[in-house]
Protein backbone atom coordinates (compact mmCIF):
# COMPACT_ATOMS: atom_id res chain seq x y z
CA UNK A 1 0.00 0.00 0.00
CA UNK A 2 1.15 3.57 -1.01
CA UNK A 3 1.56 6.40 0.83
CA UNK A 4 1.86 8.93 -1.28
CA UNK A 5 4.70 11.79 -1.09
CA UNK A 6 4.83 13.74 -3.94
CA UNK A 7 2.82 14.16 -7.06
CA UNK A 8 3.69 16.11 -10.24
CA UNK A 9 0.61 16.62 -12.78
CA UNK A 10 0.93 16.36 -16.65
CA UNK A 11 4.25 15.50 -17.51
CA UNK A 12 5.50 13.99 -20.70
CA UNK A 13 7.69 11.20 -20.88
CA UNK A 14 11.28 12.51 -20.24
CA UNK A 15 12.58 10.52 -23.44
CA UNK A 16 9.90 11.33 -25.59
CA UNK A 17 11.16 13.50 -28.02
CA UNK A 18 9.03 15.49 -30.56
CA UNK A 19 10.13 14.84 -34.55
CA UNK A 20 8.16 18.45 -35.08
CA UNK A 21 6.05 20.99 -32.53
CA UNK A 22 2.83 19.39 -34.29
CA UNK A 23 3.50 16.14 -33.02
CA UNK A 24 0.94 15.24 -29.73
CA UNK A 25 2.20 14.89 -27.16
CA UNK A 26 0.76 12.66 -23.99
CA UNK A 27 1.31 13.98 -20.17
CA UNK A 28 1.37 11.99 -17.04
CA UNK A 29 0.76 12.48 -13.42
CA UNK A 30 4.25 11.40 -11.93
CA UNK A 31 2.85 9.79 -8.44
CA UNK A 32 6.07 9.20 -5.93
CA UNK A 33 4.61 6.76 -3.41
CA UNK A 34 6.31 4.86 0.29
CA UNK A 35 5.63 1.39 1.14
CA UNK A 36 5.92 1.07 5.21
CA UNK A 37 6.62 -2.58 4.67
CA UNK A 38 9.47 -2.73 2.52
CA UNK A 39 10.24 1.09 2.98
CA UNK A 40 10.36 1.59 -0.78
CA UNK A 41 9.70 4.70 -2.27
CA UNK A 42 8.07 4.27 -6.15
CA UNK A 43 6.14 5.54 -8.62
CA UNK A 44 2.75 4.53 -8.46
CA UNK A 45 -0.13 4.02 -11.73
CA UNK A 46 2.90 4.01 -13.70
CA UNK A 47 3.02 3.58 -17.64
CA UNK A 48 3.59 0.39 -19.54
CA UNK A 49 7.29 -0.07 -20.04
CA UNK A 50 6.23 -0.56 -24.18
CA UNK A 51 5.64 2.93 -23.90
CA UNK A 52 8.89 3.65 -22.22
CA UNK A 53 11.31 1.47 -23.66
CA UNK A 54 10.82 0.48 -27.39
CA UNK A 55 12.93 1.22 -30.88
CA UNK A 56 13.09 4.58 -31.29
CA UNK A 57 14.24 4.88 -27.22
CA UNK A 58 17.30 7.48 -27.38
CA UNK A 59 19.43 7.73 -24.44
CA UNK A 60 23.01 6.52 -25.06
CA UNK A 61 25.07 5.53 -22.23
CA UNK A 62 28.60 6.32 -24.56
CA UNK A 63 27.91 9.75 -24.98
CA UNK A 64 29.71 10.67 -21.66
CA UNK A 65 33.37 10.00 -21.04
CA UNK A 66 32.45 9.24 -17.25
CA UNK A 67 30.11 6.49 -17.61
CA UNK A 68 32.26 4.83 -20.58
CA UNK A 69 34.91 5.21 -17.83
CA UNK A 70 32.89 4.06 -15.23
CA UNK A 71 31.25 0.69 -16.40
CA UNK A 72 35.03 0.16 -18.03
CA UNK A 73 36.69 0.19 -14.50
CA UNK A 74 33.19 -1.62 -13.27
CA UNK A 75 33.87 -4.65 -15.87
CA UNK A 76 37.31 -4.78 -14.66
CA UNK A 77 37.56 -4.91 -11.05
CA UNK A 78 34.27 -7.08 -11.03
CA UNK A 79 36.18 -9.31 -12.88
CA UNK A 80 39.11 -9.60 -10.80
CA UNK A 81 36.79 -10.12 -8.01
CA UNK A 82 34.85 -12.90 -10.08
CA UNK A 83 34.97 -16.00 -12.10
CA UNK A 84 32.45 -14.51 -14.61
CA UNK A 85 33.02 -17.46 -16.51
CA UNK A 86 29.01 -17.07 -18.08
CA UNK A 87 28.34 -13.38 -17.78
CA UNK A 88 24.60 -11.85 -18.42
CA UNK A 89 24.10 -8.17 -18.22
CA UNK A 90 20.22 -7.11 -18.66
CA UNK A 91 19.68 -3.91 -20.17
CA UNK A 92 23.02 -3.56 -22.19
CA UNK A 93 22.03 0.03 -23.71
CA UNK A 94 25.34 0.38 -25.89
CA UNK A 95 26.93 -2.43 -24.66
CA UNK A 96 29.71 -0.03 -23.24
CA UNK A 97 29.96 -2.54 -20.02
CA UNK A 98 29.82 -5.66 -21.34
CA UNK A 99 32.24 -5.43 -24.28
CA UNK A 100 34.90 -5.87 -21.74
CA UNK A 101 33.73 -9.78 -21.02
CA UNK A 102 34.14 -10.44 -24.79
CA UNK A 103 36.43 -13.04 -24.27
CA UNK A 104 34.12 -14.87 -22.06
CA UNK A 105 31.22 -15.34 -24.30
CA UNK A 106 28.87 -12.64 -22.31
CA UNK A 107 24.89 -12.62 -23.14
CA UNK A 108 22.99 -9.49 -23.02
CA UNK A 109 19.00 -8.36 -22.86
CA UNK A 110 18.16 -5.52 -24.08
CA UNK A 111 14.10 -4.54 -24.68
CA UNK A 112 15.15 -0.86 -27.02
CA UNK A 113 15.91 -2.96 -30.23
CA UNK A 114 17.91 0.06 -31.73
CA UNK A 115 20.36 -0.72 -28.37
CA UNK A 116 19.89 -4.12 -28.83
CA UNK A 117 21.54 -4.09 -32.23
CA UNK A 118 24.55 -1.91 -30.99
CA UNK A 119 25.20 -4.74 -28.70
CA UNK A 120 25.03 -7.62 -30.93
CA UNK A 121 27.15 -5.61 -33.57
CA UNK A 122 29.74 -5.59 -31.15
CA UNK A 123 29.61 -9.48 -31.44
CA UNK A 124 27.58 -9.99 -28.21
CA UNK A 125 24.57 -12.49 -28.25
CA UNK A 126 21.87 -10.19 -27.33
CA UNK A 127 18.00 -11.07 -26.56
CA UNK A 128 15.93 -7.95 -27.70
CA UNK A 129 13.30 -8.78 -24.74
CA UNK A 130 12.02 -7.44 -21.44
CA UNK A 131 14.14 -9.12 -18.50
CA UNK A 132 11.59 -11.96 -16.99
CA UNK A 133 9.77 -15.38 -16.68
CA UNK A 134 10.02 -16.38 -21.06
CA UNK A 135 13.38 -14.80 -21.72
CA UNK A 136 15.22 -16.08 -18.09
CA UNK A 137 14.13 -19.69 -19.02
CA UNK A 138 15.06 -19.48 -22.76
CA UNK A 139 18.69 -18.72 -21.50
CA UNK A 140 18.52 -21.38 -18.72
CA UNK A 141 17.73 -24.29 -21.67
CA UNK A 142 19.81 -22.27 -24.28
CA UNK A 143 23.30 -21.51 -22.74
CA UNK A 144 22.86 -22.55 -18.69
CA UNK A 145 23.17 -21.02 -15.42
CA UNK A 146 25.17 -17.61 -15.56
CA UNK A 147 27.62 -16.75 -12.32
CA UNK A 148 27.69 -13.10 -13.01
CA UNK A 149 24.24 -11.14 -13.72
CA UNK A 150 25.24 -7.35 -14.01
CA UNK A 151 22.38 -4.65 -14.55
CA UNK A 152 23.36 -1.12 -14.23
CA UNK A 153 19.95 1.69 -14.02
CA UNK A 154 17.58 -1.02 -15.26
CA UNK A 155 16.25 -3.18 -12.28
CA UNK A 156 14.62 0.23 -10.95
CA UNK A 157 12.60 0.54 -14.01
CA UNK A 158 11.28 -2.67 -13.91
CA UNK A 159 7.26 -2.81 -13.03
CA UNK A 160 7.45 -6.23 -12.08
CA UNK A 161 9.86 -6.66 -9.14
CA UNK A 162 8.19 -10.16 -8.32
CA UNK A 163 8.71 -11.90 -11.89
CA UNK A 164 12.25 -10.51 -12.16
CA UNK A 165 13.68 -11.65 -9.41
CA UNK A 166 12.41 -15.03 -9.64
CA UNK A 167 13.66 -15.04 -12.96
CA UNK A 168 17.20 -13.85 -11.41
CA UNK A 169 16.89 -16.64 -8.54
CA UNK A 170 16.17 -19.13 -11.38
CA UNK A 171 19.61 -17.90 -13.73
CA UNK A 172 21.89 -17.61 -11.09
CA UNK A 173 24.28 -20.00 -10.28
CA UNK A 174 24.37 -21.47 -6.72
CA UNK A 175 28.37 -19.23 -6.13
CA UNK A 176 27.16 -16.76 -8.90
CA UNK A 177 26.89 -13.27 -8.03
CA UNK A 178 24.17 -10.62 -9.08
CA UNK A 179 25.55 -7.39 -9.40
CA UNK A 180 22.62 -4.11 -9.23
CA UNK A 181 23.89 -0.63 -10.09
CA UNK A 182 21.46 2.21 -9.26
CA UNK A 183 21.23 5.62 -7.57
CA UNK A 184 21.19 5.86 -3.96
CA UNK A 185 17.73 7.26 -2.48
CA UNK A 186 19.61 8.37 0.17
CA UNK A 187 21.91 10.28 -2.17
CA UNK A 188 19.27 11.49 -4.20
CA UNK A 189 17.40 13.12 -0.89
CA UNK A 190 20.75 14.53 0.35
CA UNK A 191 21.38 16.01 -3.25
CA UNK A 192 17.76 17.46 -3.33
CA UNK A 193 17.72 15.36 -6.89
CA UNK A 194 14.14 15.59 -7.75
CA UNK A 195 14.83 15.08 -11.54
CA UNK A 196 15.51 12.00 -10.96
CA UNK A 197 11.35 11.32 -10.54
CA UNK A 198 10.74 10.27 -14.55
CA UNK A 199 8.35 7.24 -15.50
CA UNK A 200 11.40 5.44 -16.45
CA UNK A 201 12.57 5.16 -13.11
CA UNK A 202 9.92 2.76 -11.37
CA UNK A 203 11.75 2.34 -7.92
CA UNK A 204 14.10 4.48 -5.38
CA UNK A 205 16.11 1.62 -3.93
CA UNK A 206 18.05 2.41 -0.47
CA UNK A 207 20.08 -0.49 0.40
CA UNK A 208 17.44 -1.09 3.20
CA UNK A 209 14.32 -1.33 0.82
CA UNK A 210 15.90 -3.62 -1.46
CA UNK A 211 16.96 -5.78 0.78
CA UNK A 212 14.20 -6.50 2.24
CA UNK A 213 12.64 -6.98 -1.43
CA UNK A 214 15.16 -9.19 -1.92
CA UNK A 215 15.27 -11.74 0.95
CA UNK A 216 11.90 -12.62 -0.08
CA UNK A 217 13.22 -14.61 -3.51
CA UNK A 218 16.31 -16.13 -0.78
CA UNK A 219 18.63 -13.17 -2.50
CA UNK A 220 20.82 -10.90 -0.45
CA UNK A 221 23.43 -7.69 -0.38
CA UNK A 222 26.18 -9.11 1.01
CA UNK A 223 28.85 -6.26 -0.25
CA UNK A 224 27.94 -2.68 -1.38
CA UNK A 225 30.25 0.62 -2.46
CA UNK A 226 29.06 3.68 -3.59
CA UNK A 227 30.03 5.43 -7.06
CA UNK A 228 29.55 9.34 -7.39
CA UNK A 229 28.10 8.90 -10.95
CA UNK A 230 24.43 9.94 -11.38
CA UNK A 231 24.78 12.22 -8.13
CA UNK A 232 25.34 8.96 -5.82
CA UNK A 233 25.13 5.47 -7.19
CA UNK A 234 25.35 2.47 -5.30
CA UNK A 235 26.99 -0.78 -6.61
CA UNK A 236 25.18 -3.48 -4.73
CA UNK A 237 26.90 -7.46 -4.61
CA UNK A 238 24.17 -9.86 -4.12
CA UNK A 239 24.25 -13.74 -3.39
CA UNK A 240 21.38 -16.34 -3.63
CA UNK A 241 20.72 -18.70 -0.76
CA UNK A 242 23.63 -16.69 1.58
CA UNK A 243 26.64 -18.26 -0.59
CA UNK A 244 28.83 -15.52 0.39
CA UNK A 245 29.05 -13.91 3.69
CA UNK A 246 27.64 -10.67 4.75
CA UNK A 247 29.99 -7.70 4.85
CA UNK A 248 30.12 -5.04 7.49
CA UNK A 249 29.57 -1.72 5.50
CA UNK A 250 26.17 -3.30 4.19
CA UNK A 251 24.84 -3.20 8.12
CA UNK A 252 26.48 0.31 8.29
CA UNK A 253 25.03 1.61 4.39
CA UNK A 254 21.41 0.43 6.41
CA UNK A 255 21.95 1.91 9.74
CA UNK A 256 22.96 5.12 8.14
CA UNK A 257 19.45 5.14 5.87
CA UNK A 258 17.56 4.45 9.09
CA UNK A 259 19.50 7.41 11.12
CA UNK A 260 18.75 9.80 8.07
CA UNK A 261 15.08 8.63 8.45
CA UNK A 262 14.48 6.46 5.09
CA UNK A 263 12.12 4.70 7.44
CA UNK A 264 10.18 7.41 8.35
CA UNK A 265 7.22 8.86 6.85
CA UNK A 266 7.53 12.32 8.02
CA UNK A 267 11.24 13.09 7.27
CA UNK A 268 10.40 11.63 3.38
CA UNK A 269 7.42 14.07 3.25
CA UNK A 270 9.37 16.86 4.87
CA UNK A 271 12.09 16.28 1.99
CA UNK A 272 9.82 16.61 -0.83
CA UNK A 273 8.65 20.36 0.97
CA UNK A 274 12.52 21.15 0.41
CA UNK A 275 12.21 20.07 -3.28
CA UNK A 276 9.15 22.13 -4.10
CA UNK A 277 10.74 25.17 -2.48
CA UNK A 278 13.84 24.15 -4.80
CA UNK A 279 11.35 23.74 -7.96
CA UNK A 280 10.01 27.38 -7.07
CA UNK A 281 13.29 29.09 -6.78
CA UNK A 282 14.68 27.16 -10.01
CA UNK A 283 11.91 28.89 -12.08
CA UNK A 284 12.51 32.52 -10.11
CA UNK A 285 15.98 32.24 -11.19
CA UNK A 286 15.66 31.94 -14.75
CA UNK A 287 12.94 34.02 -15.02
CA UNK A 288 14.63 37.10 -13.34
CA UNK A 289 17.76 36.59 -15.62
CA UNK A 290 15.52 36.17 -18.92
CA UNK A 291 14.20 39.40 -17.96
CA UNK A 292 17.20 41.27 -17.19
CA UNK A 293 18.05 40.34 -21.33
CA UNK A 294 19.88 37.00 -20.51
CA UNK A 295 20.63 34.71 -23.30
CA UNK A 296 20.49 31.01 -21.40
CA UNK A 297 21.01 28.16 -23.32
CA UNK A 298 20.92 24.58 -22.22
CA UNK A 299 23.96 21.93 -21.96
CA UNK A 300 23.09 18.10 -22.02
CA UNK A 301 19.31 17.01 -23.06
CA UNK A 302 19.27 14.37 -20.23
CA UNK A 303 15.96 13.24 -18.86
CA UNK A 304 17.02 15.14 -16.40
CA UNK A 305 17.07 18.37 -18.04
CA UNK A 306 12.99 17.32 -19.37
CA UNK A 307 12.34 16.75 -15.71
CA UNK A 308 13.56 20.19 -14.10
CA UNK A 309 12.40 22.63 -16.99
CA UNK A 310 8.71 21.07 -17.25
CA UNK A 311 8.54 20.84 -13.58
CA UNK A 312 9.81 24.27 -12.76
CA UNK A 313 7.62 25.46 -15.81
CA UNK A 314 10.44 26.20 -18.18
CA UNK A 315 9.87 26.48 -22.05
CA UNK A 316 11.39 27.78 -24.64
CA UNK A 317 10.62 31.40 -24.03
CA UNK A 318 13.21 31.17 -21.27
CA UNK A 319 15.70 28.61 -22.65
CA UNK A 320 16.58 29.25 -26.26
CA UNK A 321 18.12 25.40 -27.35
CA UNK A 322 19.83 23.08 -26.16
CA UNK A 323 22.69 21.07 -27.28
CA UNK A 324 23.64 17.49 -27.24
CA UNK A 325 26.34 15.32 -28.54
CA UNK A 326 23.65 12.17 -29.23
CA UNK A 327 22.65 12.03 -32.76
CA UNK A 328 18.93 10.49 -32.15
CA UNK A 329 18.13 13.11 -29.87
CA UNK A 330 19.29 16.15 -32.28
CA UNK A 331 16.76 18.31 -34.29
CA UNK A 332 14.30 16.95 -32.09
CA UNK A 333 12.10 18.92 -29.56
CA UNK A 334 12.02 18.58 -26.12
CA UNK A 335 7.98 17.47 -24.72
CA UNK A 336 6.21 20.41 -23.72
CA UNK A 337 8.97 22.86 -22.90
CA UNK A 338 9.44 22.46 -26.86
CA UNK A 339 12.98 23.68 -26.10
CA UNK A 340 15.10 22.33 -29.77
CA UNK A 341 17.84 20.05 -28.98
CA UNK A 342 20.89 21.24 -31.37
CA UNK A 343 23.43 18.92 -32.18
CA UNK A 344 26.64 20.03 -29.72
CA UNK A 345 28.69 22.68 -31.19
CA UNK A 346 31.14 24.71 -29.27
CA UNK A 347 30.48 27.97 -31.32
CA UNK A 348 26.75 27.85 -30.45
CA UNK A 349 27.75 28.59 -26.73
CA UNK A 350 29.14 32.16 -27.87
CA UNK A 351 25.73 32.86 -28.29
CA UNK A 352 25.13 32.70 -24.67
CA UNK A 353 25.58 34.33 -21.09
CA UNK A 354 24.34 31.62 -19.17
CA UNK A 355 24.25 27.57 -19.78
CA UNK A 356 22.02 25.56 -18.14
CA UNK A 357 23.52 22.24 -17.16
CA UNK A 358 20.85 20.08 -17.67
CA UNK A 359 23.60 17.12 -17.39
CA UNK A 360 24.93 18.45 -13.86
CA UNK A 361 25.82 14.93 -13.27
CA UNK A 362 28.94 15.24 -15.73
CA UNK A 363 29.56 19.51 -14.50
CA UNK A 364 33.69 18.66 -13.57
CA UNK A 365 33.50 16.91 -17.34
CA UNK A 366 31.64 19.90 -19.07
CA UNK A 367 33.24 23.27 -17.05
CA UNK A 368 36.84 21.67 -17.66
CA UNK A 369 36.01 20.84 -21.53
CA UNK A 370 34.20 24.68 -21.74
CA UNK A 371 36.90 26.21 -19.55
CA UNK A 372 37.06 29.25 -22.63
CA UNK A 373 33.26 29.62 -22.15
CA UNK A 374 34.10 31.08 -18.47
CA UNK A 375 37.34 32.50 -19.33
CA UNK A 376 35.04 34.65 -21.68
CA UNK A 377 32.84 35.43 -18.78
CA UNK A 378 30.24 32.77 -19.31
CA UNK A 379 28.48 31.12 -16.71
CA UNK A 380 27.33 27.83 -15.60
CA UNK A 381 23.67 27.27 -13.70
CA UNK A 382 23.29 24.15 -12.03
CA UNK A 383 20.07 23.20 -9.86
CA UNK A 384 21.35 20.27 -7.67
CA UNK A 385 21.35 19.92 -4.76
CA UNK A 386 19.90 23.93 -5.00
CA UNK A 387 20.20 26.75 -7.94
CA UNK A 388 24.00 28.01 -8.00
CA UNK A 389 26.03 30.17 -10.80
CA UNK A 390 29.16 29.18 -11.58
CA UNK A 391 31.85 31.61 -13.14
CA UNK A 392 35.26 31.14 -13.60
CA UNK A 393 36.22 31.88 -9.85
CA UNK A 394 33.87 29.80 -8.29
CA UNK A 395 33.62 26.69 -10.51
P1 LIG B 1 22.35 11.38 -18.51
O1 LIG B 1 22.56 12.31 -17.37
O2 LIG B 1 21.02 10.70 -18.43
O3 LIG B 1 23.50 10.45 -18.68
O4 LIG B 1 22.26 12.28 -19.85
C1 LIG B 1 23.25 13.21 -20.18
C2 LIG B 1 22.96 13.83 -21.54
O5 LIG B 1 23.92 14.85 -21.79
C3 LIG B 1 23.07 12.86 -22.70
O6 LIG B 1 22.04 13.14 -23.63
C4 LIG B 1 24.42 13.17 -23.33
C5 LIG B 1 24.58 14.63 -23.03
N1 LIG B 1 25.95 15.09 -22.91
C6 LIG B 1 26.44 16.01 -23.83
O7 LIG B 1 25.73 16.41 -24.75
N2 LIG B 1 27.74 16.43 -23.71
C7 LIG B 1 28.56 15.99 -22.71
O8 LIG B 1 29.72 16.41 -22.64
C8 LIG B 1 28.03 15.05 -21.74
C9 LIG B 1 28.90 14.56 -20.64
C10 LIG B 1 26.73 14.63 -21.88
Amino acid sequence: MHKKLIKFKNIPLSNGLLFNLNNKIKNYDLKVGYNSDTHLVSLYDNVSPEKLFHNDYVYDSSQSDTMVNHFKEAALSIQKKYKCLSPLEIGSNSGIFIEHFSKKNPIAVEPCSNFAKITTDKGIITYDEYWGDAISNKILNSHGERDMIYSANTISHIQNLDECFKSIYKCLSKDGVFIIECPSFLELLKGNAFDQFYHEHQSYFSCLSLNIILKKYNLSIFDIELYPVHGGTYRYYITKDNYYKLEENVVSAINEEIKYGLCNYDVLKSKMEVIKNNISKIKNTLINLKEKGAKIIGYGASAKFTQVTNMSEIDNTIIDFVMDTTPSKQNKYLPKSNIKVLPYNKELLKKADYCFLGAWNYKDEIMNKEIDFLKKGGKFITHIPTIKIYDINNR
